[in-house]
């Protein structure tokens, strides 16, 4: 039997997402063609702790399936990086953008990308501002409040009054000094998947998230997991492409390599699209929404897996 390539798989770790990194890590590892690859898993505690000292001559390639701060913000890519260790997904600046969701902002808008209009500001201008009020004045409700560095809608709250934003931005504040507030719009839900290298990536089918209630809290995306999700979605042609071309200039904007999904918010009324944000590590179990749209658009799990770890080794080997 030939050598078959060692793949860390890297999943667990300090972020309120722990746990759905688990599932990812284990739909991974069951997918993992046998005969070339030897999965082995890595798992990060709670408390952040690895079970084993990563060094190069122990695995020829990591796949990190981690979510949130410590894993998916670029932290453990430098890691990686340093070590001199090839790994799946986005590199360090790439990761790091797409996890705070003010610098993501600016990247897109300087790209001309639409994001719904918004305010942000730190928690000693919140506390210091003599009419509060006004720092969201150009804003209508509802507005949704969010901490800049977060994920699993973490932190985040819709509010349709000033004292209802007051307890919010606060709640936000409990996880990052900086807090975004946005215009909240009435709008369906889509997703599209981003995969290859940095010059010539492609995009998914796109897919609906049909989201139950005002919004896609923590409760509807982990607890009361009703939501069900339409691949491919069921849009106008003008729709699907435009979704697709702006799903490629996200992933542009950032300098995405590997993976992303791009998630938008089409607006109801006027069928306006904005970008809500770019994840770099998306839930990545194969009933993932990730992988749906990828078998939709005629690559299965494993093969998925296979491209990502082809392109984990290209950009080492360079
Ligand atoms: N501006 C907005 N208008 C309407 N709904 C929003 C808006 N921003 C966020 N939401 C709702 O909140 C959810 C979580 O927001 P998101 O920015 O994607 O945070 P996270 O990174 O935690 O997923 C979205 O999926 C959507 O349901
Ligand atoms: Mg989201």
């Amino acid at each position: 039997m030939t050598q078959r390539l060692r793949v860390g798989v890297l999943a667990g770790g300090r972020s309120a997402e722990h746990d759905v990194s688990l599932q990812s890590a284990e739909a991974v590892l069951d997918a993992l063609p046998k005969d070339a690859y030897e999965a082995i898993p890595i798992i990060i505690d709670r408390e952040g702790r690895w079970p084993v000292d990563l060094r190069r001559d122990l695995v020829d390639v990591v796949f990190p399936v981690l979510h949130g701060p410590f894993g998916e913000d670029g932290v453990v890519q430098g890691h990686l990086e340093t070590l001199g260790i090839p790994y799946v997904g986005c590199g360090v600046l790439a990761s790091a953008v797409a996890m705070d969701k003010v610098a993501m902002r600016r990247a897109f808008l300087a790209e001309g990308i639409p994001v719904t209009p918004h305010v942000w500001f730190t928690r000693h201008e919140w506390r210091t501002a003599t009419d509060p009020e006004s720092l969201v004045k150009s804003l209508d409700w509802p507005m949704f409040v969010k901490p800049a560095n977060m994920g699993s809608s973490i932190g985040i709250s819709r509010v349709t009054s000033m004292e209802e934003l007051r307890t919010a931005v606060e709640l936000a504040f409990g996880y990052d000094r900086v807090v975004l507030v946005e215009q909240g719009v009435d709008a369906r839900e889509l997703i599209c998947g981003v995969l290859g290298d940095y010059d010539t990536p492609q995009a998914s089918v796109p897919g609906e998230i049909n989201v139950i209630g005002d919004w896609n809290d923590y409760e509807s995306k982990y607890v009361n997991t009703a939501t069900t999700v339409t691949i491919p979605a069921v849009l106008p042609d003008r729709v699907v492409e435009d979704v697709r071309e702006l799903a490629l200039r996200a992933y542009r904007a950032i300098g995405g390599y590997g993976l992303s999904r791009a998630d938008f918010l089409y607006e109801r009324d006027t069928g306006r699209l904005y970008l809500l944000e770019i994840n770099t590590m998306p839930g990545f179990t194969a009933r993932s929404v990730y992988a749906g749209a990828w078998a939709a658009s005629g690559v299965a799990y494993p093969d998925l897996l296979r491209r990502l770890i082809d392109l984990a080794l290209e950009r080492g080997a360079r």
